[in-house]
Protein backbone atom coordinates (compact mmCIF):
# COMPACT_ATOMS: atom_id res chain seq x y z
CA UNK A 1 0.00 0.00 0.00
CA UNK A 2 1.45 3.81 -1.25
CA UNK A 3 2.49 5.56 2.02
CA UNK A 4 0.35 9.01 3.09
CA UNK A 5 1.82 12.10 2.30
CA UNK A 6 1.73 14.23 5.04
CA UNK A 7 1.70 17.98 5.35
CA UNK A 8 2.27 19.77 8.48
CA UNK A 9 1.21 23.57 9.13
CA UNK A 10 2.08 25.46 12.45
CA UNK A 11 5.66 23.16 12.50
CA UNK A 12 7.45 25.38 14.22
CA UNK A 13 4.99 26.37 17.19
CA UNK A 14 4.89 25.08 20.15
CA UNK A 15 3.14 21.88 20.01
CA UNK A 16 3.70 21.83 16.92
CA UNK A 17 7.56 21.24 17.09
CA UNK A 18 7.07 18.26 19.29
CA UNK A 19 4.78 16.81 16.60
CA UNK A 20 7.37 17.59 13.94
CA UNK A 21 9.94 15.99 16.01
CA UNK A 22 8.25 12.94 16.33
CA UNK A 23 6.95 12.61 12.62
CA UNK A 24 10.29 12.88 11.49
CA UNK A 25 11.50 10.31 13.89
CA UNK A 26 8.77 7.82 12.35
CA UNK A 27 9.52 9.29 8.77
CA UNK A 28 10.11 5.91 7.05
CA UNK A 29 6.04 4.96 7.84
CA UNK A 30 5.32 8.36 5.57
CA UNK A 31 5.86 9.06 1.96
CA UNK A 32 6.34 12.90 1.39
CA UNK A 33 6.74 15.04 4.34
CA UNK A 34 5.75 18.85 3.67
CA UNK A 35 5.62 21.39 6.00
CA UNK A 36 3.87 24.73 5.44
CA UNK A 37 5.29 28.13 6.78
CA UNK A 38 5.39 31.75 6.32
CA UNK A 39 7.99 34.15 4.96
CA UNK A 40 8.60 35.65 8.53
CA UNK A 41 8.92 32.15 9.67
CA UNK A 42 11.14 30.85 7.34
CA UNK A 43 13.43 33.45 7.60
CA UNK A 44 13.95 33.39 11.43
CA UNK A 45 13.80 30.20 11.32
CA UNK A 46 15.85 29.34 9.01
CA UNK A 47 18.61 26.81 10.60
CA UNK A 48 15.63 24.77 11.91
CA UNK A 49 14.34 24.40 7.94
CA UNK A 50 18.04 23.63 6.92
CA UNK A 51 17.73 21.40 9.05
CA UNK A 52 14.36 19.76 8.15
CA UNK A 53 15.32 20.25 4.54
CA UNK A 54 18.47 17.79 5.05
CA UNK A 55 15.83 14.97 6.77
CA UNK A 56 13.93 15.42 3.37
CA UNK A 57 11.43 17.32 4.37
CA UNK A 58 10.14 19.64 1.86
CA UNK A 59 9.18 23.19 3.01
CA UNK A 60 6.73 25.19 1.34
CA UNK A 61 6.60 28.94 1.99
CA UNK A 62 3.06 30.95 1.90
CA UNK A 63 0.76 32.78 3.22
CA UNK A 64 -1.63 31.40 5.59
CA UNK A 65 -4.27 33.55 5.44
CA UNK A 66 -4.06 32.88 0.88
CA UNK A 67 -6.18 30.28 -0.05
CA UNK A 68 -4.31 29.94 -3.25
CA UNK A 69 -0.82 29.08 -1.35
CA UNK A 70 -2.75 26.28 1.20
CA UNK A 71 -4.15 25.23 -2.02
CA UNK A 72 -0.89 24.56 -3.82
CA UNK A 73 0.77 23.11 -0.71
CA UNK A 74 -2.47 20.23 -0.26
CA UNK A 75 -0.91 19.02 -4.06
CA UNK A 76 -0.33 15.32 -3.55
CA UNK A 77 -1.01 15.42 0.00
CA UNK A 78 -3.27 12.69 2.09
CA UNK A 79 -3.00 13.73 5.22
CA UNK A 80 -2.75 17.26 6.82
CA UNK A 81 -2.05 17.81 10.25
CA UNK A 82 -2.80 21.30 11.77
CA UNK A 83 -0.93 22.58 14.82
CA UNK A 84 -2.12 26.20 14.60
CA UNK A 85 -1.59 28.84 17.15
CA UNK A 86 -5.27 29.97 19.26
CA UNK A 87 -5.34 33.10 17.11
CA UNK A 88 -6.40 31.22 14.05
CA UNK A 89 -8.13 28.60 14.85
CA UNK A 90 -11.29 29.53 13.23
CA UNK A 91 -9.32 30.49 9.94
CA UNK A 92 -9.15 26.06 9.76
CA UNK A 93 -12.72 26.64 8.86
CA UNK A 94 -12.19 28.60 5.25
CA UNK A 95 -9.85 25.60 4.62
CA UNK A 96 -12.49 22.74 4.32
CA UNK A 97 -14.01 23.54 0.91
CA UNK A 98 -9.67 22.75 -0.20
CA UNK A 99 -9.98 19.87 1.90
CA UNK A 100 -12.81 18.50 0.08
CA UNK A 101 -11.68 19.16 -3.43
CA UNK A 102 -7.81 18.37 -2.96
CA UNK A 103 -8.26 14.73 -4.85
CA UNK A 104 -6.07 13.34 -2.51
CA UNK A 105 -6.60 14.42 0.81
CA UNK A 106 -8.26 12.04 3.53
CA UNK A 107 -7.85 13.32 6.83
CA UNK A 108 -7.33 15.94 8.64
CA UNK A 109 -6.27 16.91 11.83
CA UNK A 110 -7.52 20.16 13.08
CA UNK A 111 -5.53 21.84 15.74
CA UNK A 112 -6.83 20.72 18.88
CA UNK A 113 -4.52 19.03 21.50
CA UNK A 114 -5.89 20.21 23.94
CA UNK A 115 -8.76 20.05 26.76
CA UNK A 116 -12.14 18.05 25.82
CA UNK A 117 -13.88 21.41 24.50
CA UNK A 118 -17.11 18.83 24.67
CA UNK A 119 -16.47 17.26 27.74
CA UNK A 120 -19.60 18.34 29.37
CA UNK A 121 -23.17 20.45 29.19
CA UNK A 122 -20.89 23.81 30.57
CA UNK A 123 -18.41 23.36 27.85
CA UNK A 124 -20.31 24.77 25.04
CA UNK A 125 -19.71 28.05 27.12
CA UNK A 126 -16.25 28.17 28.09
CA UNK A 127 -14.82 30.66 26.04
CA UNK A 128 -11.49 29.60 25.46
CA UNK A 129 -13.58 26.48 23.42
CA UNK A 130 -15.60 28.79 21.00
CA UNK A 131 -13.26 28.48 18.05
CA UNK A 132 -12.41 25.19 18.35
CA UNK A 133 -16.43 24.22 18.75
CA UNK A 134 -16.68 26.31 15.05
CA UNK A 135 -14.25 23.98 13.74
CA UNK A 136 -15.73 21.15 14.79
CA UNK A 137 -19.55 22.23 13.82
CA UNK A 138 -17.95 23.16 10.11
CA UNK A 139 -15.93 19.62 10.08
CA UNK A 140 -19.53 17.55 11.03
CA UNK A 141 -21.06 19.16 8.09
CA UNK A 142 -18.00 18.20 5.71
CA UNK A 143 -17.88 15.73 2.79
CA UNK A 144 -14.77 14.07 0.91
CA UNK A 145 -12.67 13.96 3.87
CA UNK A 146 -12.38 12.67 7.38
CA UNK A 147 -10.89 14.33 10.33
CA UNK A 148 -9.41 13.17 14.25
CA UNK A 149 -9.08 15.38 17.31
CA UNK A 150 -6.57 14.73 19.26
CA UNK A 151 -7.64 15.52 23.04
CA UNK A 152 -4.76 15.88 24.97
CA UNK A 153 -5.39 17.76 27.66
CA UNK A 154 -2.81 19.77 29.29
CA UNK A 155 0.93 19.93 28.19
CA UNK A 156 2.89 17.92 31.50
CA UNK A 157 6.05 20.39 30.58
CA UNK A 158 3.84 23.67 30.86
CA UNK A 159 2.00 22.59 33.80
CA UNK A 160 4.94 21.61 35.53
CA UNK A 161 6.83 25.13 34.96
CA UNK A 162 7.42 27.63 37.35
CA UNK A 163 4.93 30.71 36.33
CA UNK A 164 6.94 33.80 37.89
CA UNK A 165 4.60 36.03 37.43
CA UNK A 166 1.57 34.12 38.00
CA UNK A 167 1.81 31.16 40.30
CA UNK A 168 -1.73 31.91 41.00
CA UNK A 169 -2.69 29.66 38.83
CA UNK A 170 -0.40 26.98 39.73
CA UNK A 171 3.80 26.45 39.80
CA UNK A 172 6.51 24.59 40.68
CA UNK A 173 9.63 26.72 41.30
CA UNK A 174 12.51 24.58 41.39
CA UNK A 175 15.01 26.98 42.51
CA UNK A 176 13.14 27.90 45.84
CA UNK A 177 11.43 24.49 46.71
CA UNK A 178 8.27 26.18 46.07
CA UNK A 179 4.67 25.02 44.67
CA UNK A 180 1.56 26.95 44.36
CA UNK A 181 -1.42 24.31 43.78
CA UNK A 182 -5.30 24.58 43.03
CA UNK A 183 -7.93 23.79 45.29
CA UNK A 184 -6.34 21.13 48.09
CA UNK A 185 -3.81 19.59 45.75
CA UNK A 186 -5.84 16.35 45.67
CA UNK A 187 -8.12 16.78 42.82
CA UNK A 188 -6.80 14.73 39.89
CA UNK A 189 -5.79 16.09 36.11
CA UNK A 190 -4.47 14.07 33.16
CA UNK A 191 -1.30 15.06 32.05
CA UNK A 192 0.71 14.69 28.34
CA UNK A 193 3.94 15.01 27.92
CA UNK A 194 4.88 17.38 25.22
CA UNK A 195 6.71 14.42 22.66
CA UNK A 196 3.98 12.02 23.98
CA UNK A 197 1.48 14.67 22.23
CA UNK A 198 3.62 13.89 18.89
CA UNK A 199 4.00 10.00 19.39
CA UNK A 200 0.15 10.13 19.85
CA UNK A 201 -0.12 12.19 16.55
CA UNK A 202 2.05 9.29 14.78
CA UNK A 203 -0.15 6.60 16.56
CA UNK A 204 -3.60 8.29 15.27
CA UNK A 205 -1.94 8.26 12.02
CA UNK A 206 -1.08 4.58 12.22
CA UNK A 207 -4.46 4.05 12.97
CA UNK A 208 -6.89 5.78 10.76
CA UNK A 209 -9.98 3.26 11.24
CA UNK A 210 -10.21 3.50 14.96
CA UNK A 211 -9.51 7.72 15.02
CA UNK A 212 -11.87 8.35 12.39
CA UNK A 213 -14.41 11.61 12.63
CA UNK A 214 -13.68 11.31 16.01
CA UNK A 215 -12.00 12.57 19.64
CA UNK A 216 -8.93 11.07 20.58
CA UNK A 217 -9.12 11.50 23.88
CA UNK A 218 -5.24 10.54 24.63
CA UNK A 219 -3.04 11.44 27.97
CA UNK A 220 0.23 10.37 29.50
CA UNK A 221 -0.69 9.79 32.89
CA UNK A 222 -3.11 10.94 35.69
CA UNK A 223 -2.30 12.28 39.18
CA UNK A 224 -2.53 15.37 41.37
CA UNK A 225 -0.56 18.32 42.33
CA UNK A 226 0.35 17.34 45.29
CA UNK A 227 1.63 13.87 44.18
CA UNK A 228 3.97 16.29 41.48
CA UNK A 229 4.94 18.12 44.46
CA UNK A 230 5.67 15.02 46.11
CA UNK A 231 7.57 13.65 42.60
CA UNK A 232 9.38 17.16 42.87
CA UNK A 233 10.97 16.61 46.09
CA UNK A 234 12.14 13.39 45.80
CA UNK A 235 14.09 14.32 42.37
CA UNK A 236 15.20 17.52 44.11
CA UNK A 237 17.18 16.11 46.94
CA UNK A 238 14.35 14.99 49.92
CA UNK A 239 13.71 18.16 51.42
CA UNK A 240 10.26 19.16 51.80
CA UNK A 241 8.71 21.92 49.62
CA UNK A 242 7.07 24.60 50.97
CA UNK A 243 2.80 24.44 49.31
CA UNK A 244 0.68 27.56 48.53
CA UNK A 245 -2.91 26.60 48.49
CA UNK A 246 -5.13 28.89 46.33
CA UNK A 247 -8.96 28.42 46.49
CA UNK A 248 -10.87 27.77 43.66
CA UNK A 249 -12.89 30.78 44.26
CA UNK A 250 -9.85 32.78 44.51
CA UNK A 251 -9.41 31.29 40.86
CA UNK A 252 -12.63 32.32 39.55
CA UNK A 253 -12.42 35.58 40.53
CA UNK A 254 -9.02 35.98 39.11
CA UNK A 255 -10.28 34.39 35.81
CA UNK A 256 -13.48 37.28 35.80
CA UNK A 257 -11.33 40.18 36.03
CA UNK A 258 -9.06 38.62 33.67
CA UNK A 259 -12.03 38.45 31.26
CA UNK A 260 -13.18 42.04 32.09
CA UNK A 261 -9.68 43.46 31.20
CA UNK A 262 -8.14 41.03 28.50
CA UNK A 263 -7.89 37.59 27.43
CA UNK A 264 -8.59 35.11 30.43
CA UNK A 265 -7.74 31.97 28.85
CA UNK A 266 -5.14 30.64 30.65
CA UNK A 267 -7.31 31.15 33.90
CA UNK A 268 -10.20 29.56 32.23
CA UNK A 269 -8.11 26.40 31.23
CA UNK A 270 -6.38 26.19 34.71
CA UNK A 271 -9.94 26.37 36.44
CA UNK A 272 -11.31 23.79 33.86
CA UNK A 273 -8.63 21.29 34.48
CA UNK A 274 -8.76 21.72 38.41
CA UNK A 275 -12.16 21.02 38.04
CA UNK A 276 -11.55 18.12 36.57
CA UNK A 277 -12.37 18.51 33.29
CA UNK A 278 -9.35 16.03 32.06
CA UNK A 279 -10.91 13.08 33.64
CA UNK A 280 -12.39 10.44 31.59
CA UNK A 281 -13.78 6.89 32.13
CA UNK A 282 -11.50 5.84 29.83
CA UNK A 283 -9.05 7.26 27.64
CA UNK A 284 -8.22 6.01 24.32
CA UNK A 285 -4.61 5.22 24.18
CA UNK A 286 -5.76 1.55 23.50
CA UNK A 287 -7.43 1.94 20.44
CA UNK A 288 -3.97 3.32 19.22
CA UNK A 289 -1.64 1.21 21.08
CA UNK A 290 -1.01 4.31 22.72
CA UNK A 291 -0.49 2.81 25.93
CA UNK A 292 3.91 3.45 26.77
CA UNK A 293 3.73 7.39 27.48
CA UNK A 294 5.74 9.05 29.88
CA UNK A 295 5.69 8.90 33.26
CA UNK A 296 4.92 11.51 36.18
CA UNK A 297 8.64 10.84 37.22
CA UNK A 298 9.78 11.38 33.51
CA UNK A 299 7.72 14.51 33.46
CA UNK A 300 9.26 16.33 36.47
CA UNK A 301 13.35 14.98 35.48
CA UNK A 302 12.21 17.31 32.35
CA UNK A 303 10.82 19.72 34.13
CA UNK A 304 13.60 20.69 36.71
CA UNK A 305 16.26 19.87 33.97
CA UNK A 306 14.22 23.14 31.87
CA UNK A 307 14.28 25.17 34.61
CA UNK A 308 18.10 24.36 36.02
CA UNK A 309 18.79 25.63 32.60
CA UNK A 310 20.12 21.74 31.57
CA UNK A 311 17.38 21.54 28.29
CA UNK A 312 15.81 24.81 26.27
CA UNK A 313 12.71 25.58 27.69
N1 LIG B 1 -2.89 21.39 26.09
C1 LIG B 1 -2.16 22.45 26.35
O1 LIG B 1 -1.65 22.61 27.48
C2 LIG B 1 -1.89 23.44 25.26
C3 LIG B 1 -0.96 24.45 25.45
C4 LIG B 1 -0.69 25.31 24.38
C5 LIG B 1 -1.37 25.14 23.17
N2 LIG B 1 -2.29 24.15 23.03
C6 LIG B 1 -2.99 23.98 21.75
O2 LIG B 1 -2.05 23.58 20.76
C7 LIG B 1 -2.38 24.17 19.50
C8 LIG B 1 -1.16 24.91 18.96
O3 LIG B 1 -0.81 25.92 19.88
P1 LIG B 1 0.70 26.40 20.07
O4 LIG B 1 0.74 27.18 21.35
O5 LIG B 1 1.62 25.27 19.87
O6 LIG B 1 0.81 27.40 18.84
P2 LIG B 1 1.86 28.58 18.59
O7 LIG B 1 3.17 28.19 19.13
O8 LIG B 1 1.25 29.87 19.05
O9 LIG B 1 1.84 28.70 17.00
C9 LIG B 1 1.77 27.62 16.16
C10 LIG B 1 2.07 27.99 14.72
O10 LIG B 1 0.91 28.51 14.05
C11 LIG B 1 1.34 29.15 12.87
N3 LIG B 1 0.72 30.47 12.62
C12 LIG B 1 0.74 31.09 11.45
N4 LIG B 1 0.10 32.26 11.51
C13 LIG B 1 -0.31 32.40 12.77
C14 LIG B 1 -1.02 33.41 13.44
N5 LIG B 1 -1.46 34.51 12.82
N6 LIG B 1 -1.26 33.24 14.75
C15 LIG B 1 -0.85 32.13 15.39
N7 LIG B 1 -0.17 31.13 14.79
C16 LIG B 1 0.09 31.25 13.49
C17 LIG B 1 2.83 29.38 13.00
O11 LIG B 1 3.43 28.45 12.13
P3 LIG B 1 4.89 28.66 11.50
O12 LIG B 1 5.82 28.44 12.63
O13 LIG B 1 5.02 27.64 10.43
O14 LIG B 1 4.92 30.06 10.96
C18 LIG B 1 3.09 29.07 14.47
O15 LIG B 1 4.37 28.61 14.72
C19 LIG B 1 -3.59 25.06 19.73
O16 LIG B 1 -4.75 24.40 19.33
C20 LIG B 1 -3.60 25.27 21.25
O17 LIG B 1 -4.87 25.48 21.78
C21 LIG B 1 -2.55 23.30 24.04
Amino acid sequence: MAKDNLLIIGSTGWIGTYITDQILKSKDLFGRIAIFTSLGTAETKAQLFEGFKEQGVEVIVGDILKLGDLERAFEGIDVVISAVGRNIIAEQISWIPLLTRSPNIKRFFPSEYGTDIEYGPSSVHEKPHQQKLKVRAALAKSEGFEYTYVVTGPFAYGFLARMEKLPEIGSFDVAKKKATVLGDGRGQVSLTTEPDVGKLVVKALQHPEATKNRALKVNSFTTTPLEIVAEFEKQTGGEKWSVDYVPLEKLRELEEKAWETGNGTGFTLRRIWAEGGTLYEKRDNGLIDGEETDSLEDAVRVAIAKQTGHEKL
